[in-house]
């Protein structure tokens, strides 16, 4: 039985991967952190670990005890208090496990490197042309630039057999940022931000998680992908598939730049004062105010053959339906 580590375990990705690594006959460690949730991790199949990535001596003696066959590194920061905790979790914490990993010769046989669409940034906003792995990075928020560092460490091992996977926009259970959206609908309210179209693209949590084991099960190693379910969407179009399915009649509400740059600092600012950090702040202001978030996945549909199972009518139906089963909506 192959050994797999998931770090981030306890997320809301993480949880899926956890739960689908069970589902595939994986022996199944979940890396977890002494104050993680176990709220999706109740499957008595699952071995937890407890990986503090600032303790390198302790992840050694972990790393090379077990000696896992794949490592899946899902833990990460979208939201910071503070702007150097991007780089802490998102750059130097994989730096410390890889580090570990092969000071220890505890290298797996593949090792995921889930980074993000926010590495490369959004495309240009005039051409509106999909994004491809060959183009430079150009990543406008503190989150992107410290998954790029994570991405230029990674890229610089020799020998190192790792995918490193860039998803756009994950939705699904569990998720709670995009539910926000959906909450917002729900109440009758149907917000944009700025006056000209947003171009978004989507992948629902579940066809993530079958890109995942596709590329473990892979004899491809060096290769970043951008994942999507492959089509583009309007803004438009994204409130009315909410609306269609939550069956709502909505007033809609334009909120121009400047306004929306005001309240993600208002609100970074008062929620700091209590240790939080909320859902709109300056670092999704730059992802928001972005207009072009399109990419192309023709590498991912080639190596891997992959093709969604879930476009976004029915990966919100679904959301929206665990949403109000568990009584968030
Ligand atoms: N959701 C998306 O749309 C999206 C898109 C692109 C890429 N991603 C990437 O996908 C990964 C998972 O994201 P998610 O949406 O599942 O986020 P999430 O629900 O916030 O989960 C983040 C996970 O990382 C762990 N983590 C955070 N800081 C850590 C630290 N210092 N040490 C150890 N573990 C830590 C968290 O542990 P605790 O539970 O203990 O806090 C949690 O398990 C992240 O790397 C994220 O950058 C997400």
């Amino acid at each position: 039985m192959k050994k797999i580590l998931i770090t981030g375990a306890s997320g809301f990705i993480g949880s899926f991967i956890v739960e689908k690594a069970l589902e595939l006959g994986y022996d199944t460690y979940a890396g977890i952190r002494k104050s993680s949730s176990k709220k999706y991790l109740t499957d008595k199949r699952i071995h937890f670990i407890d990986l503090d990535f600032s303790d390198k001596i302790s992840l050694k003696k972990q790393l090379s005890e077990y000696k896992f066959d794949y490592i899946v590194h899902a833990a990460g920061l979208t939201k910071a208090q503070q702007k150097n905790d991007f780089e802490i979790v998102n750059f130097k914490a994989t730096q410390n496990l890889i580090e570990a990993l092969k000071e220890t010769a505890a290298i797996p046989e593949k090792f995921i490197f889930v980074s993000s669409m926010a590495a490369h940034g959004p495309g240009n906003d005039n051409d509106i042309i999909p994004v491809k792995c060959s183009d430079q990075p150009h990543p406008d928020t503190l989150y992107g630039i410290s998954k790029l560092n994570a991405e230029k460490y990674i890229n610089s091992l020799k020998k190192f057999p790792v995918i490193t996977l860039r998803p756009t926009g994950v939705y699904g259970p569990r998720e709670k940022d995009y539910f926000v959206f959906f909450k917002t609908i729900n109440s009758g309210i149907e917000p944009y931000i700025g006056l000209q179209e947003q171009y978004l693209t989507f992948i629902y949590v579940r066809d993530f998680v079958d890109v995942i084991f596709k590329a473990i099960s892979s004899p491809i190693i060096g290769k970043t992908y951008f994942v999507s379910d492959g089509k583009a969407y309007t803004a438009h179009e994204f409130a009315n598939i909410t609306k269609k399915i939550l069956n709502k009649k909505t007033f809609k509400l334009c909120v121009p730049l400047a306004i929306v740059k005001l309240i993600a600092a208002t609100m970074e600012t008062v929620n700091g004062w209590f240790g939080k950090v909320p859902t709109l702040n300056r670092d999704k202001y730059n992802v928001l105010k972005a207009r072009n978030w399109l990419c192309d996945i023709s590498d991912l549909e080639k190596d891997f053959n992959f093709k969604a199972k879930y476009y976004l009518e029915d990966g919100v139906k679904e959301a929206i339906e665990w949403y109000k089963k568990e009584k968030w909506l």
